[in-house]
C-alpha cells in the first residue's frame, strides 16, 4: 500500500516536472502579416555612417513628414550601426548616452507620436561591423530590450560571426523576437553569402542579396578585403532571384543612394525605377532635412511608388539586353504591367517597340502581356502623361544613363 502510494506520488511529480519542462516549444518563424508590400522608409547608414544621434533621428522624422514622404508611404526611420553604448553588468545593452541622452524608449515614443515606426540595427556576431557590441549570446535579452523600447524593425547584420551558420543564427533572433512578443520586421543583412532567399522567407521579411551599395551608377569600389557595388552592379546581382520574393518576403538589393550627390538626375530616376521594378524595399539613404526638389520629386513619384507597392508583390524581370539597353517588365494587379527601358550605355538609344509583335510572358508567375487581344493604355510613369495605346509601336529615345518607365493599363 505504502509502496503503491509512493509510486503514485513519483509518477505524479515526474509528469508535472516533465510537463513544465517540455511544454515550451521554440517558435522559429517570423511575425506574419508585416510588410505585405515592400517596406518604405529611411536608414542612416548611406549618408551618416556612424554619425547618428537623437537630434538627427528626430529631425529626420520631422522632415519625412514636412517633405511629404510620409504621405506617399515612407514609414520606417531606421537607425543603423553605432547607436550602441555598452552592456551593463547584467548584460543589458544601452544606447550611447552621449548621442542618445533621452534613451531609445523616449525616441521611439517621439517617432510613434508622428505616426512613424522606429528601426534599430544589431549583428549576429560578437561585434557589429562598426565594432559595437553584437547580439551573439544575448539574442533573447536584446530582443526583450528592443521590444521594451518599442522598436518596430530590426536590421541584423553578419560581421564577426565566425563559426556561425547563417540560417541558424537568424532563426535564433527570430525566436527571440517572437518570445519578446512585439511584432518586428526582421531585415536579414547577410549579403547573400549563404543564399538567404532560400531559407529567408520563413525566417525574416527581407534579406540582402549582395554586398553593400556604393554611391555611383556604374562602378565597383575595392576596399581590399571586400568590395562595394554601384547601382548597376547591384542590379545585375538580382538575376535568378525573383521567384523567392513576394508579399511579406522580399529580396533586398540594399538602400537607396538617391540624393547623396553622386548620381545625375537621370541616374537617380533609373535607380528608383529599377528598385520599383524589383519590388525592392524603398529605404532612402540621404539627408531628408536637406534635399533639393529634384531628389524629392524622384523619391515621391506616386506612379513609380505604385509600381513598387503593387499588391501582387511580383518582382519584375529583364526581358531583353542589347548593348547596354535593357527592357524590364513587371506584372501588376488587374492584368496591368509596368515596363522600363533602361539605358546603361554612354549614348542615347532609340526605341521602336512593337507591342503586338513582342511575346512578353512571365513563366514563373504565369502572366502574359498580349497586346493582340488586349489594348492597353500607356502612361509615362515619371510624367503622368498619356502616350496612346499598345495598338501603335512605341517610338522614342532614352538619354544615356536614364530610364523610361511606363504603366500599361487595361
Ligand atoms: C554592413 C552592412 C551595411 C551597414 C554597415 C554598418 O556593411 O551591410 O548595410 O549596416 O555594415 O556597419
Amino acid at each position: 500500500m505504502k509502496l503503491r502510494f509512493l509510486l503514485l506520488i513519483t509518477v505524479f511529480t515526474c509528469s508535472l516536472a516533465f510537463g513544465q519542462g517540455n511544454n515550451y516549444v521554440q517558435n522559429y518563424s517570423k511575425f506574419d502579416g508585416l510588410v505585405l508590400t515592400p517596406p518604405m522608409g529611411w536608414n542612416s547608414w548611406n549618408r551618416f555612417a556612424c554619425n547618428v544621434d537623437e537630434k538627427l533621428i528626430k529631425e529626420t522624422a520631422d522632415a519625412m513628414i514636412s517633405s511629404g514622404m510620409k504621405k506617399v508611404g515612407y514609414t520606417y526611420i531606421n537607425i543603423d550601426d553605432c547607436w550602441h553604448g555598452e552592456r551593463d553588468s547584467l548584460g543589458f545593452i544601452h544606447p550611447d548616452m552621449k548621442r542618445f541622452p533621452s534613451g531609445m524608449k523616449a525616441l521611439a515614443d517621439y517617432i510613434h507620436s508622428k505616426g512613424l515606426k522606429l528601426g534599430l540595427y544589431s549583428d549576429a556576431g560578437s561585434q557589429t561591423c562598426g565594432g559595437r557590441p553584437g547580439s551573439r549570446g544575448y539574442e533573447f535579452q536584446d530582443a526583450l530590450t528592443y521590444a521594451g523600447w518599442g522598436i518596430d524593425y530590426l536590421k541584423y547584420d553578419w560581421c564577426n560571426t565566425e563559426g556561425l551558420k547563417a540560417e541558424g543564427a537568424y532563426k535564433t533572433i527570430t525566436a527571440a523576437l517572437r518570445k519578446a512578443g512585439r511584432p518586428m520586421v526582421l531585415s536579414i543583412c547577410e549579403w547573400g553569402t549563404d543564399k538567404p532567399w532560400v531559407w529567408g522567407p520563413a525566417v525574416g521579411h527581407l534579406w540582402r542579396t549582395s554586398g553593400d551599395i556604393f554611391n555611383c551608377f556604374d562602378c565597383v569600389e575595392d576596399h581590399g578585403t571586400w568590395k562595394s557595388w554601384g547601382v548597376m552592379q547591384i542590379l545585375d546581382k538580382q538575376d535568378g532571384l525573383r521567384q523567392y520574393a513576394g508579399p511579406g518576403h522580399w529580396n533586398d538589393p540594399d538602400m537607396l543612394e538617391i540624393g547623396n550627390g553622386k548620381l545625375t538626375p537621370g541616374e537617380d530616376r533609373a535607380h528608383f525605377s529599377m528598385w520599383a521594378m524589383l519590388a525592392a524595399p524603398l529605404i532612402s539613404g540621404n539627408d531628408l532635412r536637406d534635399m533639393n526638389q529634384e531628389t524629392l520629386d524622384v523619391l515621391t513619384n506616386r506612379n513609380i511608388i505604385a509600381i513598387n507597392q503593387d499588391v501582387l508583390g511580383i518582382q519584375g524581370f529583364r526581358y531583353s539586353k542589347i548593348n547596354g539597353f535593357e527592357i524590364w517588365f513587371k506584372p501588376l494587379n488587374n492584368g496591368n504591367w509596368a515596363v522600363s527601358f533602361l539605358n546603361r550605355s554612354p549614348e542615347a538609344k532609340k526605341i521602336d517597340f512593337d507591342w503586338q509583335a513582342e511575346k512578353v510572358k512571365d513563366e514563373i508567375f504565369q502572366k502574359e502581356l498580349n497586346a493582340n487581344t488586349i489594348v492597353y493604355n500607356i502612361k509615362n510613369a515619371w510624367t503622368g502623361k498619356a502616350l496612346g495605346t499598345t495598338r501603335k509601336s512605341l517610338k522614342t529615345e532614352v538619354p544615356s544613363h536614364d530610364i523610361l518607365t511606363l504603366i500599361l493599363e487595361k
